[in-house]
């Protein structure tokens, strides 16, 4: 078994070498680009460059050259990147700019802000000498920025935050530093002034990392969702997304409804939506992975992961405004075979493997019926001797993933992973997992579950252990996927 029949097909891993935060993403003359951190010299974390891909589809990725290299500032941590259409920095119109953190190996403030921009659409980029922003005095962790275009004239109807009004239109950048989000604007790209700083909105655990605040239509309004990353206290020990829906101005944003946490599974980190997306859709993708289980794998030349690319949308839940996360639909190409059942067919399969595997597969499960806490949904995922269950536990309203100890390979890591399904009543259930050669990710009612797993080519089979009987409008459906490669 040759290590490219391990390379997740629909996932995006590095050519060779360490990979970690997606970067600078962002749409520009029909390519998606996917910048990201990348050690190109090593499997483990270094030297952080900004690695790059472009995608029509957000599925299949081809590899460009490495965008930014460590210079005398220190190395390039993570950052935005932006299409400067109306040319505000001065470098031409419809140039891609890009905004980073230097990280360097000394100092009290050893992290500022850089810029560099690309005429070429990220093939080629020239960096300003001079870093753009410096830390506040003391401040040692002050970085990724994430930055886009505020449009005043499309703000929320509410009250404004900060009182302003109307709100401006101007670039925002958003910084981690330790356990608060400064909020910075600017005409320009180059000169930025301090707005506002948000604390207390998230967990205090570790250091916030990867701020990311995305606009949203809903309930014939603008809604806001500022999601940050946090180094530990996730619901699985280690690093975690949280997330919170509120207002925001232009320089000040407010909480409105109650904080979430992102993902339950113990792999997603650091998600970033895509600037200037065609049609305003909002789409994320996150690292597949944890600051606290970061070894490679000794028997591949690469180490990292994205998650699949989401597409995101608000829903109303039991605890207020949360985010749906639904793999982007170009996901639909890939199929290969697939296999629908309805009603008591799917009843049928019971106990007995359903007649598709392979080593990537996009499973659905749509139940009709309002099932009953007596009911019991359980799924099992195997691949070789191992197996992944998936349950759904009605009576506390929770999703529970549970792998065989080899399947994740991970001695500190609990095997089972909860969610809560926070659905509506009556609203019906919904499985969709999708499995891959190095990763399982379970989207169910308003909550998602991403697991990395160790990599292995064999293929997923799909058993329903156990269903109460279900409504004739019930359908499972099983596609194969095949590799975009
Ligand atoms: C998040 C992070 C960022 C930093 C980068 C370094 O995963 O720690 O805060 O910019 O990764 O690679």
């Amino acid at each position: 078994m040759g290590a490219d029949a391990r390379r997740p097909l629909i996932h995006f891993t590095p050519p060779s070498g360490w990979l970690n935060d997606p970067n600078g993403l962002v749409f520009a003359k029909g390519l998606y680009h996917l910048f990201y951190q990348h050690n190109p010299h090593s499997t483990s974390w270094g030297p952080m460059h900004w690695g790059h891909a472009t995608s029509d589809d957000l599925i299949s990725w081809t590899h460009r050259p490495i965008a930014l290299a460590p210079d005398k500032h220190g190395l390039i941590f993570s950052g935005s990147a932006v299409i400067d259409s109306e040319d505000s920095a001065g470098f031409g119109s419809n140039t891609l700019v890009a905004l980073f953190t230097y990280h360097a190996l000394s100092g009290d403030s050893p992290e500022c802000q850089g810029l560099a921009w690309s005429r070429d659409q990220g093939e080629e980029f020239t960096k300003l000498d001079a870093p753009i922003l410096e830390a506040p005095p003391g401040i040692t962790d002050f970085r990724d920025p994430t930055v886009f275009w505020f449009d005043g004239a499309s703000s929320s109807k509410h009250i404004s935050p900060s009182g302003n009004s109307p709100a401006g239109s101007h670039w925002i950048m958003l910084l981690a530093a330790g356990q608060a989000v400064e909020v910075y604007t600017s005409s320009d790209l180059r000169n930025w002034a301090h707005a506002s700083t948000l604390r207390d909105a998230f967990a205090d655990s570790g250091t916030w990392e990867m701020p990311e605040l995305i606009r949203f239509e809903a309930d014939d309004d603008v809604r806001w969702v500022l999601a940050v990353s946090l180094t530990e206290g996730a619901p699985h020990s280690g690093s975690g997304v949280q997330a919170v829906v509120g207002d925001f101005d232009g320089s000040v944003f407010v909480p409105t409804d109650p904080t979430f946490w992102v993902d339950f599974g113990p792999d997603y980190y650091a998600p970033q939506a895509w600037n200037s997306a065609p049609g305003g859709r909002r789409v994320w993708a996150g690292w597949a992975g944890n600051w606290r289980d970061v070894s490679p794998d000794p028997n591949a030349q690469w180490c990292g992961q994205m998650s699949i690319p989401r597409e995101l949308s608000l829903i109303r839940t039991g605890g207020g405004l949360r985010l749906k996360q639904e793999p982007v639909a170009e996901l639909t190409r890939y199929y290969m075979d697939s296999l629908v059942l309805a009603g008591a067919e799917i009843s049928a399969t019971i106990g007995v493997p359903l007649a598709l595997k392979a080593p990537a597969l996009d499973f659905d499960l749509e139940l009709d019926s309002e099932l009953s806490s007596e009911d019991a949904v359980i799924i099992e995922f195997r691949r070789a001797d191992k197996a992944a269950t998936l349950q759904l536990d009605l009576d506390r309203d929770e999703i529970v993933l549970t792998l065989d100890s080899n399947q994740i390979d991970r001695p500190t890591s609990p095997a089972a992973y909860r969610a809560p399904l926070g659905l509506t009543d009556g609203a019906g259930e919904s499985i969709r997992v999708l499995l891959d050669t190095a990763s399982i990710e379970v989207f169910a009612g308003a909550s998602v579950i991403t697991v990395k797993t160790p990599a292995l080519a064999d293929p997923w089979s799909v058993v329903i252990e156990s269903l109460p009987s279900v409504g004739s409008t019930a359908t499972l459906t099983l596609n194969s996927i095949g590799s975009p490669r």
